[in-house]
């Protein structure tokens, strides 16, 4: 993969793929994390004198101009962020992006308004991504996080121009690569959420590459009820028991331990501070429900966090949303952090719920890495070939 760095781009305009998918309230952006992470790139670009040009999808218009959907209220907050006025160009091709884009002086920033206004983005069809090209001399992918999808501006679009990672793509390629596929080991993986049926191919591929593979969250329930305890009035997929047997099979035969809760928080109804006890797995009433770990389960994580040099954490260990039932989560993560800082241990997390809850327990600072990707990163950890990624590489060969 071609680097910024080696790229020509003073004077010319460089068509910057960034994630701007954030979450907005009353038409504000609520959460800026992802355009902090643009920003590198961004400054890079600016400081060695290029015309930087943002593209990026927002939500799922399908192909249709929404205006809730609009990426204009990005504008100000990225300005601000920027300390430089950023342009706004309201259509992503055609004569008023053209016309932006040619106006573009040394170091000036354009937004593209909304790439999925038009049908063609996600159908990578050709004729888009060539009108997007036609914007700019350089393409720069910096969308880690979008990289799963295989549309016009993070696939097509690097056929037509030559095609380069940016600071953050570069930054989670580089931490995850070194935390799934060339690891110092003993390599943990610790998988929670709610679904096994959502992470039936993450499960098979971790379990083929990790050393020890803890399970928790409402999924650890799937295979607590596949090993044969009765999981009462738990959360669990009955007709995923045979998948969960074999995922068990494949860790067995590719000498992966898997790590399941010894016991559990358990309460007859779902709310919070509802009365609750400890129950071992084995002592589950009919009428209980398991909401979290318990601390046997944690002592045996936080034994398995000290054996462990690299961690990779995707998904809560309980139901983290609703006090107390985020003790597991908040416990594990913070003897993760404690870890990371003082014995070096490698720890990259990522994926939806899993940063909140790293939030949650105020440690996502200090993990070596948490990722900005949602799906992206589940299916980096399926062993996916992202398609944003794939053309990158082809790209530089
Ligand atoms: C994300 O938010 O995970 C990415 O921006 C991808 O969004 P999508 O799932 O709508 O493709």
């Amino acid at each position: 993969i071609r680097r910024i760095e080696d790229a020509e781009v003073a004077n010319r305009r460089v068509l910057v793929r960034v994630d701007f998918n954030v979450p907005m309230r009353e038409g504000q952006v609520a959460d800026d994390t992802r355009l902090k992470a643009a920003l590198p790139t961004i400054a890079f670009l600016r400081s060695k004198g290029a015309k930087v040009i943002l593209a990026a999808h927002f939500d799922r218009p399908k192909g249709k101009r929404v205006p809730e959907m609009s990426l204009r209220p990005v504008v100000a907050p990225l300005s601000e962020l920027l300390s430089a006025e950023v342009g706004f160009a309201g259509d992503c091709v055609g004569e008023t992006a053209e016309r932006a884009a040619a106006a573009l002086k040394t170091g000036e920033v354009l937004l593209l308004e909304n790439t999925r206004f038009h049908a063609g983005e996600e159908e990578n069809d050709p004729e888009f991504a060539r009108q997007l090209a036609a914007l700019a001399d350089v393409y720069v992918n910096d969308a880690f996080s979008a990289a799963h999808r295989a549309h016009a501006s993070t696939e097509g679009v690097a056929r037509h121009l030559p095609a380069y990672a940016g600071k953050a793509m570069e930054r989670e390629i580089d931490h995850l690569t070194a935390a799934l596929e060339n690891p110092n080991r003993p390599l943990l993986a610790i998988v929670g959420g709610a679904k096994v049926s959502t992470k039936i191919d993450l499960l098979k591929n971790l379990v083929s590459k990790v050393d020890r593979l803890f399970v928790g969250g409402a999924m650890a329930n799937t295979f607590l009820a596949a090993r044969g305890f009765d999981v009462g009035n738990s959360l669990h997929e009955a007709d995923l028991l045979p998948t969960a047997r074999e995922i068990l099979d494949i860790a067995g035969q590719s000498r992966c331990e898997i790590l399941l809760p010894v016991d559990a928080v358990v309460a007859s109804e779902f709310k919070p501070h509802a009365g609750r006890r400890v129950a071992q797995v084995d002592d589950i009433g009919a009428d209980e429900m398991i909401l979290d770990c318990g601390p046997d389960t944690v002592d045996r994580l936080a034994d398995a966090i000290s054996a462990a040099r690299t961690l990779v954490w995707n998904g809560p260990l309980g139901a983290f949303e609703t006090p107390p039932f985020d003790t597991a989560t908040v416990e594990a993560a913070t003897y993760a952090a404690a870890r990371v800082r003082e014995h070096g241990l490698v720890a990259v997390a990522g994926g939806g719920d899993t940063v909140a809850a790293l939030n949650h327990a105020g440690v996502a600072e200090d993990f070596t890495f948490v990722s900005t990707a949602g799906g992206a990163f589940l299916e980096w950890l399926e062993g996916k070939t992202l398609p944003g990624v794939a053309v990158l590489r082809e790209s530089a060969a």
